[in-house]
Formats: C-alpha cells, sequence, structure tokens
C-alpha cells in the first residue's frame, strides 16, 4: 500500500477529508504521520485526537533549514512515498523539493495560475471573477507553480458572501484532492509532456 503524509498550518479540513477516504478504503493509502509547521495547528489537535502520528517541525524554534531536516528523517524513517501539502503555509526549499521531485502534492483554491499566494480565495473575490475555482499540482521549486494534476471550477454568484464562496471552494476541494490523490497512487499519472499531465 502506498504511504502518504499530510503536512499542515491551519484548520485541517483537506486533511480530515484525506483521513476519511482512507478510513474507509477508497484512498488505498497507510498514512504515516501528519505534521505542522505550528504547534497550535487545529489540524495537528484533530489529527492526534484521531490516534494519528503527529509532529511539529521545528521551524518556531530553529529555521527552516532544520526544520526541512526533521521532515526528511521522518519520510525515511516512516519510509513515507507521497508527501501531501493540506494547507501548508510554509515554502519548501529547492533543495528539499528536487529530493522529492514528482512526490510532493499541493492543493490550492484557484485556478492556476491565477491568485496565487497565500489568499487565493480573497485574491479572487476582491479581483471581482465570476469563475474561481481548486487547483492540485505537483509541487516544483517556484510557489504555486508545479504540473497542473487536475482543477475544477467554482462559480462566483453575485449573491455570494465570500464566506459563501469559501465554503463552496473548500467543499470541491474535499472532493477533488483525494481523488486526485487515489489517481496518483494507482499510477494513473501515464506522462508528462511539457507542462501537460495525462492521466488515466
Ligand atoms: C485550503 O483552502 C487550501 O487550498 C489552502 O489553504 C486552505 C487550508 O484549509 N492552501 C493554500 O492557500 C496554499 N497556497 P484546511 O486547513 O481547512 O484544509
Amino acid at each position: 500500500m502506498s504511504r502518504l503524509a499530510i503536512l499542515v498550518s491551519g484548520r485541517g479540513t483537506n486533511m480530515e477529508a484525506i483521513c476519511r477516504k482512507i478510513e474507509s478504503g477508497e484512498l488505498p493509502a497507510d498514512l504515516t504521520f501528519i505534521a505542522s509547521d505550528n504547534p497550535e495547528a487545529a489540524g495537528l489537535q484533530k489529527a492526534q485526537k484521531a490516534g494519528v502520528r503527529i509532529e511539529v517541525l521545528p521551524y518556531h524554534k530553529v529555521n527552516r533549514k532544520a526544520a526541512e531536516e526533521h521532515l526528511a528523517r521522518l519520510i525515511k524513517e516512516t519510509e513515507t512515498e507521497w508527501i501531501v501539502l493540506a494547507g501548508f503555509m510554509k515554502i519548501l526549499s529547492s533543495e528539499f523539493v528536487r529530493q522529492h521531485q514528482g512526490k510532493i502534492v499541493n492543493i490550492h483554491p484557484s485556478i492556476l495560475p491565477s491568485f496565487q499566494g497565500a489568499k487565493g480565495i480573497e485574491d479572487a473575490w476582491n479581483y471581482g471573477v465570476k469563475i474561481t475555482g481548486v487547483t492540485v499540482h505537483l509541487v516544483d521549486e517556484e510557489v504555486d507553480h508545479g504540473i497542473i494534476l487536475a482543477q475544477r471550477p467554482v462559480i462566483v454568484e453575485e449573491s455570494d458572501s465570500i464566506e459563501d464562496l469559501e465554503e463552496k471552494i473548500h467543499s470541491v476541494e474535499h472532493e477533488i484532492y483525494w481523488k486526485t490523490l487515489k489517481e496518483l497512487i494507482e499510477g494513473n499519472l501515464v506522462k508528462i509532456e511539457g507542462r501537460r499531465a495525462f492521466i488515466g
């Protein structure tokens, strides 16, 4: 069974959605650990309650290098194959990304390359777009830039508040992420040509 770890910084609803699919057997994977840069992350507390191994990466106490070394040791020790970023808000170094090339996956709450960065939903909302959405992509050395694996649109209705939009985006995220991970784990990413990924 493929082994995956999840990294979170905040609420962890994407993490929970993935965990549910692992538990139900729909996502055929073993969860090795859940780690966070933020010791206060609600996601970490939820994982602990669920009995999953949790780890705090020492970004706050030391620095990125030490935190990434800690993460790399965990990955090796637990024989983790896939590193799943689920609202993980630290930027991984080029060196770390190169060492785990093609094995780090991220979800972003916009249709990339629009609205990269930490506030994808708010930025799209403020820009006044009528369609935004969700992207799942491989992580490369640039922020919110790697090969796109899946995207889903979300319509912004005039009556939507920003909270409504957030809710719509999150519910799409919770469906698209585990399905894309399943494709990857099952080896259905058949080729990448330039920036185009072919899945299925
Ligand atoms: C999600 O909307 C995710 O797409 C976003 O953080 C949120 C985390 O929510 N990630 C980024 O913006 C990455 N650039 P969650 O903690 O409830 O899963």
